[in-house]
């Protein structure tokens, strides 16, 4: 039974762990998330990375044998410094999703039905795009992640166009749980307003953990707002990329459930009931962990 670190800065990872559960039903997930530290979407490369390797380590000593980098802003500016201080493999979330964008915009949708989820992700770069005009990619993410142009790096190197827009206030509105909520609806519509006067996107990636509580609610924004862009949700195109780097080309049918251990840095009781919503179940048990300030 494979063993997968799943680690964010927070409850968000969980939306990554959520895509990964059903994709890999017979692992045992350990899942770390520093909420003592977060938000890490407002510091700098330095610090996101120390906190980051702190974080890894402690997964890779107990047990991992894949890392899961389920937070964007730490795969954006760390995941070469997690590469390099650990022995296992590390799959971060923006190159899955920006693969995921590419196939979204380049495959025709009648053929995506008939392929395996994992071959989504894994064989994405070697497609030429279909269209000669580049197809124009929306990221929305924490400052930091804006700030390191990562997903726009991946993004171009798939000849798409990308312009990311800083949209920080959403991670404290789906942390307070306002995720269907007036004052969440108004941010969203100016920030989308903002972004919208910049470009005309294809697609929208939603390149912050927090953001797929939100999904419904960006889509609606947009839709108000006359774009008809596709949602790209990372947590997914990670789960398939995670799938892809342990060798599973198909869903393991082994029957056996997964299980999973939650590790907090700071209120477990907050991480338990907040999280829960992340996860979309039940966490029943939240161990608290020091890695130091
Ligand atoms: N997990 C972070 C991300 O995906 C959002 C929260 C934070 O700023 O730490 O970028």
């Amino acid at each position: 039974m494979p063993v997968i670190g799943v680690f964010d800065s927070g409850f968000g990872g969980l939306t990554v762990l959520q895509a990964l559960l059903p994709l890999i039903p017979g692992a045992h997930y350990i899942y770390l998330g520093d909420t003592a530290r977060l938000p890490y979407g407002a510091k700098s490369q330095t610090t996101i990375a120390r906190f980051a390797v702190e974080s890894a380590r402690f997964l890779e000593a107990h047990g991992a044998d894949l890392l899961v980098i389920a937070c964007n802003t730490a795969t954006a500016l760390a995941l070469p410094d997690i590469r390099a201080s650990v022995k296992i493999p590390v799959v971060g979330v923006v190159e899955p999703g920006a693969r995921a964008a590419h196939v979204t915009l380049t495959i025709p949708s009648t053929n995506l039905s008939s392929r395996p989820e994992s071959a989504f992700v894994a064989d994405a770069a070697e497609r030429p795009a279909a269209s000669p005009l580049r197809p124009e990619v929306l990221i929305l993410a924490t400052s930091a992640t804006v700030q390191s142009h990562a997903y726009r790096t991946e993004c171009e190197l798939l000849d798409l166009h990308a312009t990311e827009v800083a949209t920080p206030l959403l991670v404290p509105l789906v942390e307070e749980g306002w995720t269907d909520h007036p004052v969440t609806r108004d941010v969203l519509r100016i920030y989308l307003t903002e972004a919208l006067a910049q470009c005309v996107p294809d697609a929208v990636i939603l390149g912050c953990t927090h953001y797929p509580l939100i999904a419904l609610a960006i889509e609606q924004t947009l839709r108000d707002l006359g774009s008809q862009a596709r949602i790209i949700d990372s947590a997914h195109a990670t789960a398939r990329a995670a799938a892809a780097a342990l060798g599973f080309n198909t869903i393991p049918t082994d029957g056996k459930p997964a299980t999973f251990d939650c590790y907090a840095t700071d209120s477990v009781d907050k991480f338990r009931r907040l999280g829960s919503s992340f996860l979309g179940q039940q966490i029943p048990e939240v161990k608290l962990l020091d890695l130091g300030g």
